[in-house]
């Protein structure tokens, strides 16, 4: 009975290793192929010969693809995956098939992709991905394809491509990816001139279309009109910055951001200072002051106030808000960098700002304020230096607190590059 059961089970290892149960091997023109359509299946069956060049699993019930999911057939050529069910490729599914040079995984419900698969595959020349959940496609997915020659890409969710998308695509000369939902803002106007300009076939470009924004719905993109594009650019400047202002202790410090571009473009607020780096998504602020609902703050102010007209408001600066602040601005074509150096110091005594220009100061005759030696010398591209000058010049005749203390009054500098900006406050 024992020695009965061990044949069946070397006969079925047997069969196992031949082809799997479900379908059916065989070779045709010096091919290994596997046929596995039509068979209900719900996942990659195991035990194909590891020679299989061949393998359909077309029109099954697949829901996806894992990792590994054909270790067993590292030589495949062709791949045929179209009408399964399939919503997610796994990382590694398809990154060990060195060989494939044909894919079709047409028809499924694809919206997670293992993109980086794709630059393993570099003998790939028919890539058919139509029909699926594709809502996005990385810029430099396609960077090892260069025996691509037909790529197929219709009615998935794709509403933007990034510029550039099919530059490694050297020997493709057929294209479709009609029937996406594209979003007609200046990130697509380089697909519209790229195009028109290639020599690959691009058939029935007038089912590639814009769907949004609305009064551009239905246009196909070769007659898109000229859109109003620009890049971003960026102008730093920044508060208290009148001669002979007033300071008082707590001041506010606002350092305000002028954007220029078109598609308006997102603001973000970097902040270096020795306590650490902020990020800040503009606007973290309403009008008022107040954090928006989201805005990650424990108060309801923020430390740093970002409103959306681009103003940065740093209420009771001190030592602790020293630093680097950057306001960077980025849209669909680009993005654009401005940043400024805030340091506090005392005169006589020195000081060195939060990127270690070092810089010292001196008493101006008669005047309860000091000037800098401006031995901060803007290097690099941040050429925006901004020190804040807080110094005590003693206490003025004129000036006395109300508990009869004589205030002392302190004078704040501002440098911005080779400008000298003098301001004074006074500190009860
Ligand atoms: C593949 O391997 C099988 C045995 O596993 C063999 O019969 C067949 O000839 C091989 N085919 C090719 C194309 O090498
Ligand atoms: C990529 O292909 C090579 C063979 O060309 C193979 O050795 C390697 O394991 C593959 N990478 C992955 C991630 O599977
Ligand atoms: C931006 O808005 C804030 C709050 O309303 C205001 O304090 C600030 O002065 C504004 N900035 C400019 C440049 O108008």
């Amino acid at each position: 009975m024992r020695a009965l059961c061990l044949l069946c089970w070397a006969v079925l290892l047997n069969l196992v290793r031949t082809c799997p149960e479900p379908c059916d091997c065989g070779e045709k023109y010096g091919f290994q192929i596997a046929d596995c359509a039509y068979r209900d299946l719900e996942g990659v069956p195991p035990g194909f010969p590891a020679n299989v060049t061949t393998l359909s699993l077309s029109a099954n019930r697949l829901p996806g693809l894992l990792e590994g999911a054909f270790r067993e057939v590292p030589l495949l050529q062709s791949l045929w995956l179209a009408h399964n069910e399939i919503r997610s490729v796994a990382v590694g599914a398809l990154a060990p098939l060195s060989h494939l040079k044909s894919l079709d995984l047409s028809h499924n419900l694809i919206s997670e992709f293992a993109w980086s698969d794709l630059h393993n595959l570099s003998a790939l020349q028919l890539l058919k991905m139509d029909s699926n959940e594709l809502a996005f496609i990385p810029r430099d997915a396609f960077r090892s394809l260069r025996a691509l020659r037909s790529l197929q890409l219709n009615h998935n969710r794709l509403h933007a491509l990034a510029e550039g998308t099919f530059a490694p695509l050297t020997a493709l000369s057929h294209l479709q990816i009609n029937d996406n939902p594209f979003d007609c803002t200046c990130g697509i106007v380089w697909f519209k001139t790229w195009a028109l300009a290639s020599a690959v076939s691009i058939p029935e470009q007038d089912n590639i279309a814009c769907t949004s924004p609305h009064v551009l719905k239905g246009i196909p993109l070769g007659r898109l009109p000229p859109l109003p594009c620009s890049a971003p650019s960026v102008q730093l400047s920044y508060q208290p910055s009148q001669d002979g202002a007033e300071l008082r202790p707590g001041f506010v410090l606002a350092l305000h951001c002028d954007v220029d571009g078109q598609p308006v473009p997102q603001l973000h607020w970097h902040i270096h200072t020795p306590g650490g780096t902020v990020e800040i998504a503009s606007p973290n602020v309403g009008t008022d002051g107040r954090a928006l609902p989201g805005a990650l703050t424990t108060s309801g102010q923020p430390r740093f106030q970002a409103f959306a007209n681009g103003s940065l408001l740093i209420p009771d600066f001190g030592k602790l808000e020293e630093g680097t602040y950057s306001c960077l601005a980025t849209n669909e074509l680009g993005s654009a960098e401005s940043s400024v150096n805030v340091a506090l110091a005392t005169p006589g005594e020195g000081g060195e700002d939060a990127v270690g220009h070092k810089f010292h100061g001196k008493a101006v005759e008669g005047k309860g304020c000091y000037t800098v030696d401006n031995e901060v010398q803007p290097s690099g591209p941040e050429d925006n230096v901004v020190i804040i000058y807080l110094s005590r010049a003693g206490p003025p005749e004129a000036a006395i607190a109300a508990d009869g203390r004589p205030a002392q009054q302190f004078s704040g500098i501002l440098l911005l590059g080779q400008s000298l900006l003098v301001l004074s406050f006074f500190y009860f």
